[in-house]
Protein backbone atom coordinates (compact mmCIF):
# COMPACT_ATOMS: atom_id res chain seq x y z
CA UNK A 1 0.00 0.00 0.00
CA UNK A 2 0.73 3.39 -1.16
CA UNK A 3 1.71 4.83 2.41
CA UNK A 4 0.63 8.80 2.82
CA UNK A 5 0.85 11.29 5.48
CA UNK A 6 -3.09 11.20 7.23
CA UNK A 7 -5.06 13.88 5.66
CA UNK A 8 -6.53 16.80 8.52
CA UNK A 9 -8.84 19.26 8.62
CA UNK A 10 -4.94 21.48 8.79
CA UNK A 11 -4.41 19.65 5.00
CA UNK A 12 -7.61 20.83 3.69
CA UNK A 13 -7.57 24.10 4.72
CA UNK A 14 -4.08 24.41 3.30
CA UNK A 15 -4.83 22.79 0.37
CA UNK A 16 -7.84 25.95 -0.15
CA UNK A 17 -5.39 28.70 1.14
CA UNK A 18 -3.36 27.75 -2.07
CA UNK A 19 -6.02 27.35 -4.16
CA UNK A 20 -5.77 23.76 -4.62
CA UNK A 21 -8.94 21.88 -5.20
CA UNK A 22 -9.91 19.27 -2.42
CA UNK A 23 -11.22 15.88 -4.08
CA UNK A 24 -14.17 14.31 -2.35
CA UNK A 25 -15.82 11.14 -3.09
CA UNK A 26 -18.11 9.12 -1.90
CA UNK A 27 -17.62 4.95 -0.36
CA UNK A 28 -19.00 2.34 1.40
CA UNK A 29 -16.90 -0.51 1.36
CA UNK A 30 -12.96 -2.01 2.15
CA UNK A 31 -11.58 -2.49 -1.67
CA UNK A 32 -13.29 0.58 -3.06
CA UNK A 33 -11.47 2.54 -0.12
CA UNK A 34 -8.65 0.94 -0.56
CA UNK A 35 -8.40 2.23 -4.26
CA UNK A 36 -9.66 5.55 -3.53
CA UNK A 37 -6.57 5.96 -1.08
CA UNK A 38 -4.25 4.51 -3.40
CA UNK A 39 -5.67 7.37 -5.63
CA UNK A 40 -4.98 10.08 -3.23
CA UNK A 41 -8.24 11.35 -2.94
CA UNK A 42 -8.41 13.55 -0.18
CA UNK A 43 -12.19 13.10 1.88
CA UNK A 44 -14.29 10.44 1.53
CA UNK A 45 -17.90 10.77 2.45
CA UNK A 46 -19.75 7.20 3.49
CA UNK A 47 -23.15 8.71 2.65
CA UNK A 48 -26.33 7.46 3.48
CA UNK A 49 -26.73 7.28 0.07
CA UNK A 50 -25.45 3.64 0.81
CA UNK A 51 -29.05 3.65 1.66
CA UNK A 52 -29.64 3.09 -2.43
CA UNK A 53 -26.54 2.38 -4.08
CA UNK A 54 -25.43 -0.67 -1.29
CA UNK A 55 -28.80 -1.86 0.07
CA UNK A 56 -31.08 -0.87 -2.76
CA UNK A 57 -33.66 0.80 -1.39
CA UNK A 58 -35.17 3.76 -2.95
CA UNK A 59 -34.26 6.80 -0.58
CA UNK A 60 -32.00 7.49 1.97
CA UNK A 61 -34.82 7.44 4.72
CA UNK A 62 -34.65 3.37 5.63
CA UNK A 63 -30.93 3.87 6.29
CA UNK A 64 -29.94 3.33 10.22
CA UNK A 65 -27.01 4.22 12.31
CA UNK A 66 -25.84 1.04 12.70
CA UNK A 67 -26.23 0.67 8.87
CA UNK A 68 -23.58 3.39 8.77
CA UNK A 69 -21.70 2.23 11.28
CA UNK A 70 -20.88 -0.66 9.83
CA UNK A 71 -19.63 0.37 6.48
CA UNK A 72 -18.09 3.48 7.69
CA UNK A 73 -15.51 1.24 9.55
CA UNK A 74 -14.99 -1.21 6.66
CA UNK A 75 -14.25 1.95 4.80
CA UNK A 76 -11.62 3.79 7.73
CA UNK A 77 -9.76 0.11 7.24
CA UNK A 78 -9.26 0.38 3.68
CA UNK A 79 -8.41 3.78 3.56
CA UNK A 80 -6.92 4.87 6.91
CA UNK A 81 -5.35 8.16 5.63
CA UNK A 82 -8.40 9.12 3.99
CA UNK A 83 -10.24 12.61 5.61
CA UNK A 84 -12.89 10.27 6.45
CA UNK A 85 -16.53 11.85 6.79
CA UNK A 86 -19.51 10.29 8.21
CA UNK A 87 -22.60 11.30 6.73
CA UNK A 88 -26.09 11.56 9.82
CA UNK A 89 -28.60 9.39 9.06
CA UNK A 90 -31.77 10.33 8.76
CA UNK A 91 -33.74 10.82 12.55
CA UNK A 92 -29.83 10.51 13.95
CA UNK A 93 -29.63 14.60 14.73
CA UNK A 94 -32.99 16.16 14.47
CA UNK A 95 -34.93 15.29 17.44
CA UNK A 96 -32.09 17.21 19.85
CA UNK A 97 -28.43 18.09 20.52
CA UNK A 98 -28.08 15.75 22.50
CA UNK A 99 -29.51 12.50 19.82
CA UNK A 100 -27.47 14.74 17.44
CA UNK A 101 -24.01 14.35 19.90
CA UNK A 102 -24.49 11.10 20.83
CA UNK A 103 -23.98 9.99 17.17
CA UNK A 104 -21.82 12.04 15.83
CA UNK A 105 -19.77 10.47 18.96
CA UNK A 106 -20.58 6.63 17.62
CA UNK A 107 -18.70 7.67 13.92
CA UNK A 108 -15.82 9.45 15.76
CA UNK A 109 -15.59 6.40 18.60
CA UNK A 110 -16.67 3.39 16.76
CA UNK A 111 -15.25 4.35 13.16
CA UNK A 112 -12.58 6.47 13.64
CA UNK A 113 -14.27 9.56 11.51
CA UNK A 114 -12.69 12.96 11.23
CA UNK A 115 -15.85 14.48 10.53
CA UNK A 116 -19.37 14.15 10.34
CA UNK A 117 -21.92 15.77 8.01
CA UNK A 118 -26.06 16.90 8.47
CA UNK A 119 -28.04 18.30 6.22
CA UNK A 120 -29.80 21.63 6.73
CA UNK A 121 -30.04 25.38 6.91
CA UNK A 122 -30.03 27.52 9.97
CA UNK A 123 -32.24 25.45 11.61
CA UNK A 124 -29.51 23.04 11.90
CA UNK A 125 -26.91 25.54 13.45
CA UNK A 126 -27.98 24.53 16.98
CA UNK A 127 -26.89 21.11 16.25
CA UNK A 128 -23.68 21.67 15.02
CA UNK A 129 -22.91 24.45 17.44
CA UNK A 130 -23.37 21.39 20.25
CA UNK A 131 -21.55 18.58 18.21
CA UNK A 132 -18.65 20.97 17.39
CA UNK A 133 -18.78 22.17 21.30
CA UNK A 134 -18.44 18.29 22.11
CA UNK A 135 -15.20 18.51 20.09
CA UNK A 136 -16.28 17.04 16.96
CA UNK A 137 -16.02 18.69 13.21
CA UNK A 138 -19.59 18.94 11.70
CA UNK A 139 -19.88 19.71 7.94
CA UNK A 140 -23.19 21.31 6.82
CA UNK A 141 -25.06 20.13 3.37
CA UNK A 142 -27.54 22.95 1.87
CA UNK A 143 -29.64 22.69 -1.81
CA UNK A 144 -30.84 19.33 -2.68
CA UNK A 145 -30.91 17.90 0.84
CA UNK A 146 -31.85 13.81 -0.11
CA UNK A 147 -33.90 13.99 3.51
CA UNK A 148 -35.68 16.27 2.88
CA UNK A 149 -36.69 15.42 -0.95
CA UNK A 150 -40.05 15.11 -0.30
CA UNK A 151 -40.47 18.40 1.63
CA UNK A 152 -38.09 20.15 -1.69
CA UNK A 153 -40.51 18.04 -4.45
CA UNK A 154 -38.37 16.13 -5.98
CA UNK A 155 -34.50 15.99 -6.94
CA UNK A 156 -34.09 19.69 -8.79
CA UNK A 157 -31.62 22.27 -8.31
CA UNK A 158 -32.04 24.53 -5.47
CA UNK A 159 -31.51 28.24 -5.30
CA UNK A 160 -32.38 29.32 -9.03
CA UNK A 161 -34.49 32.08 -7.86
CA UNK A 162 -32.47 35.06 -6.44
CA UNK A 163 -35.03 34.64 -2.95
CA UNK A 164 -34.25 31.34 -2.62
CA UNK A 165 -30.64 31.77 -3.26
CA UNK A 166 -30.50 34.50 -0.70
CA UNK A 167 -31.66 32.12 1.48
CA UNK A 168 -28.87 29.78 0.62
CA UNK A 169 -26.23 32.58 1.22
CA UNK A 170 -27.69 33.25 4.20
CA UNK A 171 -27.80 29.71 5.78
CA UNK A 172 -24.23 29.07 4.80
CA UNK A 173 -23.36 32.32 7.15
CA UNK A 174 -25.72 31.20 9.78
CA UNK A 175 -23.57 27.40 9.67
CA UNK A 176 -20.13 29.02 9.24
CA UNK A 177 -20.58 30.88 12.26
CA UNK A 178 -22.41 28.03 14.44
CA UNK A 179 -18.87 26.45 13.69
CA UNK A 180 -19.26 24.58 10.68
CA UNK A 181 -15.74 23.13 9.40
CA UNK A 182 -17.03 22.48 5.75
CA UNK A 183 -20.37 23.22 4.19
CA UNK A 184 -21.73 21.10 0.87
CA UNK A 185 -23.52 22.89 -1.72
CA UNK A 186 -25.51 20.15 -3.60
CA UNK A 187 -27.36 21.35 -7.05
CA UNK A 188 -26.73 25.08 -6.36
CA UNK A 189 -26.44 27.27 -9.39
CA UNK A 190 -22.62 28.16 -10.16
CA UNK A 191 -22.76 31.96 -9.60
CA UNK A 192 -24.18 31.51 -6.01
CA UNK A 193 -21.36 29.06 -5.20
CA UNK A 194 -19.03 31.46 -6.07
CA UNK A 195 -20.44 33.83 -4.14
CA UNK A 196 -21.01 31.76 -1.08
CA UNK A 197 -17.17 30.51 -1.26
CA UNK A 198 -15.80 34.29 -1.25
CA UNK A 199 -18.18 35.47 1.30
CA UNK A 200 -16.86 32.66 3.69
CA UNK A 201 -13.88 33.03 6.10
CA UNK A 202 -13.36 29.97 8.14
CA UNK A 203 -14.72 27.18 6.44
CA UNK A 204 -14.66 25.22 3.10
CA UNK A 205 -17.25 25.20 0.69
CA UNK A 206 -17.29 21.82 -1.17
CA UNK A 207 -19.85 21.13 -4.14
CA UNK A 208 -21.75 18.67 -5.61
CA UNK A 209 -22.50 19.84 -9.20
CA UNK A 210 -22.54 23.33 -7.89
CA UNK A 211 -19.99 24.40 -10.33
CA UNK A 212 -16.26 25.16 -9.90
CA UNK A 213 -15.99 28.04 -7.69
CA UNK A 214 -16.06 25.89 -4.53
CA UNK A 215 -12.37 24.75 -2.69
CA UNK A 216 -13.18 21.18 -3.93
CA UNK A 217 -15.40 18.88 -5.61
CA UNK A 218 -17.73 15.91 -4.37
CA UNK A 219 -19.14 12.82 -6.56
CA UNK A 220 -20.79 10.02 -5.60
CA UNK A 221 -18.63 6.96 -6.89
CA UNK A 222 -21.33 5.28 -8.11
CA UNK A 223 -22.42 7.71 -10.82
CA UNK A 224 -18.29 7.93 -11.93
CA UNK A 225 -18.13 4.21 -12.53
CA UNK A 226 -22.15 3.29 -14.01
CA UNK A 227 -22.71 1.28 -10.74
CA UNK A 228 -26.72 2.39 -10.00
CA UNK A 229 -28.36 0.71 -12.74
CA UNK A 230 -31.28 3.13 -11.93
CA UNK A 231 -30.42 6.13 -12.84
CA UNK A 232 -27.09 8.68 -13.60
CA UNK A 233 -27.59 12.00 -12.45
CA UNK A 234 -27.23 14.77 -15.26
CA UNK A 235 -23.97 16.42 -13.33
CA UNK A 236 -22.23 13.07 -12.60
CA UNK A 237 -19.26 12.61 -15.24
CA UNK A 238 -18.70 9.01 -15.78
CA UNK A 239 -15.26 8.49 -15.97
CA UNK A 240 -15.34 4.36 -16.77
CA UNK A 241 -18.09 1.83 -17.06
CA UNK A 242 -17.29 -0.28 -14.55
CA UNK A 243 -20.82 -1.80 -14.74
CA UNK A 244 -21.15 -2.06 -18.31
CA UNK A 245 -17.39 -4.37 -17.25
CA UNK A 246 -19.00 -6.19 -14.72
CA UNK A 247 -22.13 -7.13 -16.39
CA UNK A 248 -20.08 -8.62 -19.76
CA UNK A 249 -18.23 -10.24 -17.17
CA UNK A 250 -21.21 -12.34 -15.46
CA UNK A 251 -22.58 -12.93 -18.97
CA UNK A 252 -19.42 -14.50 -19.90
CA UNK A 253 -18.79 -16.67 -16.74
CA UNK A 254 -22.63 -18.17 -17.43
CA UNK A 255 -21.68 -18.88 -20.78
CA UNK A 256 -18.45 -20.10 -20.03
CA UNK A 257 -19.80 -22.38 -17.15
CA UNK A 258 -22.83 -23.62 -19.67
CA UNK A 259 -20.20 -24.52 -22.22
CA UNK A 260 -18.10 -26.28 -19.96
CA UNK A 261 -14.99 -23.55 -21.03
CA UNK A 262 -14.76 -23.01 -16.84
CA UNK A 263 -13.18 -24.11 -15.23
CA UNK A 264 -9.72 -24.86 -16.31
CA UNK A 265 -6.62 -27.08 -14.77
CA UNK A 266 -5.62 -23.54 -13.16
CA UNK A 267 -8.78 -22.71 -11.44
CA UNK A 268 -8.96 -26.15 -9.33
CA UNK A 269 -6.42 -28.40 -6.77
CA UNK A 270 -5.16 -31.52 -7.34
CA UNK A 271 -4.47 -34.81 -5.18
CA UNK A 272 -0.99 -36.62 -5.30
CA UNK A 273 -1.69 -40.14 -6.86
CA UNK A 274 -0.08 -41.68 -4.06
CA UNK A 275 -2.50 -39.37 -1.50
CA UNK A 276 -5.55 -40.76 -3.98
CA UNK A 277 -4.61 -44.08 -4.38
CA UNK A 278 -4.28 -44.57 -0.30
CA UNK A 279 -7.58 -42.89 -0.14
CA UNK A 280 -8.92 -44.87 -2.65
CA UNK A 281 -7.28 -47.98 -0.39
CA UNK A 282 -9.20 -46.35 2.39
CA UNK A 283 -12.73 -46.81 1.18
CA UNK A 284 -12.02 -50.66 -0.64
CA UNK A 285 -11.28 -51.37 3.64
O1 LIG B 1 -25.43 10.47 1.16
C1 LIG B 1 -24.72 11.03 0.33
O2 LIG B 1 -23.98 10.43 -0.45
C2 LIG B 1 -24.79 12.47 0.31
C3 LIG B 1 -24.42 13.11 -0.98
C4 LIG B 1 -25.59 13.09 -1.89
C5 LIG B 1 -23.91 14.45 -0.77
O3 LIG B 1 -25.18 13.09 1.25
Amino acid sequence: MNERKKVTIRTLYDKAAKGEPISWLTCYDYPTAYFQEEAGVDMILVGDSLGMTMLGYDGTLPVTMNDMIRHTQAVRRGAPNVFLVGDMPYMSYQPSNETAIRNAGRFMAEANCDAIKLEGGGEMADRIHAIKQAGIPAIGHLGLTPQSVAALGGFRVQGRGALQAKQIMDDAKTLEEAGAVAILLEMVPDRVTKMITERTDNCLILSLGSGPEAHGQLLIYHDMFGLYPKFKPRMAKVFGNAGEVILNGLKQYVTEVGSKEFPQPENWFTIKDEEYNELKGLLED
